[in-house]
């Protein structure tokens, strides 16, 4: 028996992701990727559908009746949004992702900077926390230094050094999607301002499982990525405090982002529209607005347990298999738990619990910097969410013996 209050019904829960009623491989399906992207509710389903099916417009347009049902489904999503983090409808734009946030705040803020001056970020950063940064950087002659890591967690230490008076805009991940750490996010944004800087959380990972109020944390910009969080593919949110993005410039420019055009000239309309360029993926807004309404009714603080609790389940049954490696922290994590197993190649590990019906993730998790402070060149990553069991990690464990059998692996001298 595993000794937790289970305070969620996950039989009930599971039957509301219907690609949980399909067998893979012949096996019932151990969806343990969804750091990589949540399974999406009828809900989500059916109400992007229900767009499409019943109300498909455009919005802000037509002063027909769809595109009046259309515009009010995407501002409550709008409104929905805010509330989630605590923040005012307008600091709210719709993006594609935490990719395009990123590259927003990026595009319009680095050009802002001069030669010599600073951007902050951490070694543990995903792929879209570096390279947006990195390519502007050199453009603007500007630096970047990274936080280091140490123990699976960012050396504070370090970062109270380079966080210095050139320091501009320092940019860093809630929680890591390769580790599980969650990172002292408060904290960091309290070194930042204390020395003027701005302060960018990339919450793709935490925002699925973790309370976040944007005011508390103090952040001036924060992105998440709809699909993480049970809504669709294709939707993000860019959080920004009104004042710095009223005078921030747009990052795309077209249709719906004005105030007027003339021949000679174009000024822009208020936020978030400022931002929100062309058409916007509007069904993937409504959806997401629902995915929000779907996770709130199960309650944050019921998923961050829940998911905490099979974590400390995982790792604890994992670390008794003899040759498995952990790379994150026991304590103070989400449910991304990164493995390897000596003498198995993660591709074969991963490619072998397919055959058993259970999706992971192996390779480099889009955070190659991280791989190489790791000393790997690749890992395994069960992602936990509140639809998984007990009984997923226990069929991971067996799986990951079954592996080893195959691979007729022993780890007599084990890491
Ligand atoms: C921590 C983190 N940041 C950013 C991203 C990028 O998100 P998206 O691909 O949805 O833009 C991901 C996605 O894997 C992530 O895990």
């Amino acid at each position: 028996m595993h000794k937790t209050k289970i305070i969620l019904d996950i039989d009930r829960i599971k039957k509301d992701f219907p690609i949980f009623s399909q067998k893979i491989n012949g096996h019932s399906l151990v969806y343990l990727d969804s750091a990589a992207t949540a399974q999406k509710p009828s809900l989500v389903i059916e109400e992007t559908t229900r767009f499409y099916t019943e109300y498909n417009s455009n919005i802000h347009r037509g002063a027909h009746k769809l595109g009046e049902l259309a515009t009010i489904a995407y501002e409550e999503a709008h409104e929905k949004i805010a509330k989630f983090l605590g923040a005012d409808i307008e600091e709210i734009i719709f993006t594609a992702g935490t990719t395009e946030s990123l590259n927003l705040v990026a595009y319009s803020l680095v050009k802002t900077l001069k030669q010599g001056d600073k951007i902050v970020l951490t070694e543990m950063e995903h792929h879209s926390n570096i390279v947006p940064w990195q390519q502007l950087a050199k453009q603007y002659g500007v630096n970047i230094e990274y936080i280091k890591v140490k123990d699976f967690q960012l050396d504070i230490e370090h970062a109270k050094k380079i966080i210095d008076s050139k320091t501009k805009i320092v940019s860093v991940m809630h929680a890591s999607n390769v580790l599980g750490t969650i990172n002292p996010i408060k904290e960091l944004a309290k070194i930042t301002h204390d020395i003027g800087a701005l302060f960018v959380v990339d919450a793709a990972h935490s925002a699925p499982n973790m309370k976040i109020n944007v005011k508390d944390i103090d952040c001036d910009f924060l992105a998440f990525s709809g699909h993480k969080i049970c809504g669709p593919t294709g939707i993000g949110v860019l959080y920004g405090k009104k004042h710095l993005l009223d005078k921030m410039s747009p990052f795309l420019y077209g249709g719906h982002m004005i105030s007027e055009v003339t021949l000679k000239d174009t000024t822009f309309a208020d936020v978030p529209s400022k931002f929100e360029s062309g058409t916007s993926n509007i069904a993937g807004a409504i959806g997401l607005g629902y995915a929000i309404d779907y996770i709130n009714k199960i309650g944050l603080e019921n998923i961050h347990y829940y998911e905490t609790e099979l974590a400390k389940y995982a790792i604890e049954t994992l670390k008794k298999i003899v040759g498995v490696k952990i790379y994150g922290p026991d304590e103070n994590r989400t449910g991304v738990i990164s493995f390897n197993i000596s003498g198995i190649h993660a591709h074969d590990v991963a490619t072998i619990l397919d055959r058993e019906g259970i999706a992971i993730r192996s390779g480099n998790h889009c955070a190659m910097p991280l791989m190489n402070a790791l000393g790997i060149n690749a890992c395994n990553r069960a992602s936990i969410y509140f639809y998984n069991t007990f009984d997923d990690i226990d069929n991971l464990v067996e799986a990951i013996k079954k592996a080893k059998k195959i691979f007729k692996v022993t780890n007599e001298t084990s890491e």
